[in-house]
Formats: structure tokens, sequence, C-alpha cells
């Protein structure tokens, strides 16, 4: 009898809290195995309690994705626990996208916003590739709506938004037919539930917040997890390819006038 086909195997960066703590969980229920990579020990560690009736499917890395050397030790990391892999989440992100007006925003912010949104993605890509041909295996990069709409004073977070949107056609052509590279743009996801203990508040969102979008509610991780997994799968999304799915519940799809 031929041997069973392995469970697949995810690395989800920025996978200890927030979008990243629900796209591991989504994976583990669905019989993935997923190796959560995270600058964030406390929270790594807590996710390994949370997620202790997967406790084989699932592994802990400490790693800062804008570093080099950090991405490599976790790729290697990973194949050693998992000896495979089959998909690359890039989710790990500095979150909040207001920086100083720009006539006083320091070239510092400008590159720690960078290295950490856009660059640490190109770097995880860089090292994952050579699994990923082996296992015909797909990315996902989490860009942001702020790619392609503003509020004033976002400039390092929708430049580096915009960057990761770009960097998924150019990585899809570069690495196919071999390897799909998608994008997922989330618009508000409410991850207040999804962080460690520690740092864990009660969701700052008005009845207002909710009902303005056109799907009534403000987002989940469940609803960018759900996506993520459909594009990883080959059977599902064999057919696409450096494509960007936004998931705003609609947002960007209203007018706006003044009322
Ligand atoms: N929450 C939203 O409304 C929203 C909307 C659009 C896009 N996004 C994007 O989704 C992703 C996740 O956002 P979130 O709201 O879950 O944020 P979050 O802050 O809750 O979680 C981010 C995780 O990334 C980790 N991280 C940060 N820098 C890292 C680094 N250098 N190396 C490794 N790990 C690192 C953090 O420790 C944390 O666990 C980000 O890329 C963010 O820009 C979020």
């Amino acid at each position: 009898m031929a041997d069973a086909k392995p469970a697949p195997v995810a690395l989800v960066t920025g996978g200890a809290q927030g979008i990243g703590r629900g796209i591991v969980q989504w994976l583990l229920i669905r019989g993935w195995r997923v190796a959560i990579a995270d600058i964030d020990s406390e929270a790594g560690e807590e996710c390994l309690q949370i997620f202790s009736d997967y406790q084989d499917a699932v592994t802990f890395i400490e790693c800062d994705t804008s570093q080099e050397a950090s991405v490599q030790a976790c790729l290697a990391a990973t194949l050693e626990t998992f000896q495979r892999l089959d998909g690359l989440v890039n989710n790990a992100g500095i979150a909040n996208p207001l920086n100083d007006p720009v006539e006083t925003l320091s070239l510092d912010y400008w590159n720690r916003i960078l290295s950490t949104n856009l660059t640490g993605y190109f770097l995880m890509a860089k090292h994952a590739v050579p699994s990923l041909r082996q296992s015909q295996g797909a990315i996902v990069n989490i860009a942001s709506v702020r790619a392609f709409q503003s509020d004033p004073h976002q400039e390092a977070y929708a430049a580096a938004k915009g960057g990761i949107v770009s960097l998924t056609h150019a990585l899809a052509l570069s690495l196919g037919p071999a390897v799909r590279v998608n994008c997922i743009s989330p618009g508000w996801i409410v991850v207040s539930d999804w962080k460690k203990a520690s740092e864990r508040q009660e969701p700052d969102l008005r009845e207002v917040d909710q009902v303005q979008h056109p799907a009534g509610r403000a987002g989940r991780p469940e609803d960018i997890a759900a996506m993520v997994e459909f594009l990883l799968s080959a059977d599902k999304a064999e057919f696409i390819t450096g494509q960007n799915v936004v998931i705003d519940g609609g947002m960007n799809r209203k007018l706006v006038y003044a009322e």
C-alpha cells in the first residue's frame, strides 16, 4: 500500500497574535501542520498552550522577519521539525498605520516600518522558495486596503502595503508555475480577542463602526483565515496567482460624501 500523503505544512509569520493567530487556528483545525514565526516569545509560548490539542502539529519559532539571519534560522527550524513546507503566509507586521507628518517623519521610523512590513516579506519568500518549489506550494501575503486608500499621515505603512501588492505579482511571475503567490488586503479586522493575555483589551468599537460596513459588521481574523486556506490549497486555487483579494466588508465600494 502507498504511504499516506503527509499533512501539509504552513509557516505563518506574526502567527502568535491577531490575524496571524486566527490563521494558525484555522489551518490547524483543517489538518495543516503549522510553524508560528513571531518576534514575541510570550505570545508564541501562549499559543503552544492554547493549541496543545495539536501538540505534534504546531511549533513556535522566535523570529524577527526583518533580519535575514533570523529568517534563515526560522526556515531551517521549520524544515527540521516538519521536513517540508507547503505554504508561506507572510503576515508579520507593525499594524499601526499612523506616522508623524511627512515633514517631521524620521528616516529611522520609515526604515523600521519598511523593513518589517515589506522587506520581511521578501526575505521570507527568498528563503522559502527552494522548499516551496519542491512541494509545488504557495505564498499568501497579507497587505491592507491602505495599499489603495489613505487617511492623512500613513506614508510609511501605505508604501509598505503597496509594495506587498506589487511584490506579489512580481513573485508570481518569477516563481510560476511551481509556486503560486497571492495577496489579501484586509480592511478593519478586530483582533482584540486574539491578542496575548497580557495585552488583551475590550475592542474599541462603536455600533456605527460595525454598521457602516456594507456587510453589516467589521471583520474577524476568521474572514481572512478562510481565504488564506483557499489560496494555499492547490486543489481549490490552482488557477489563481499574482492576485490581490480585498476583504473589507465592502467598504471600498462605498461613495463617501460629507453629510
Ligand atoms: N487588524 C487590521 O485591521 C488589519 C488590517 C489590514 C491589514 N492588517 C495587517 O495584517 C497583519 C497582522 O495584523 P494584526 O492586526 O493581526 O496585528 P497584531 O499586532 O495583532 O499581530 C502582529 C503580530 O506580528 C508580530 N510581529 C511584528 N513584528 C514582527 C517581526 N519583525 N518579526 C516577526 N513577528 C513580528 C507581532 O509580535 C504580532 O504577534 C499585519 O501585516 C497588518 O498590517 C491588519
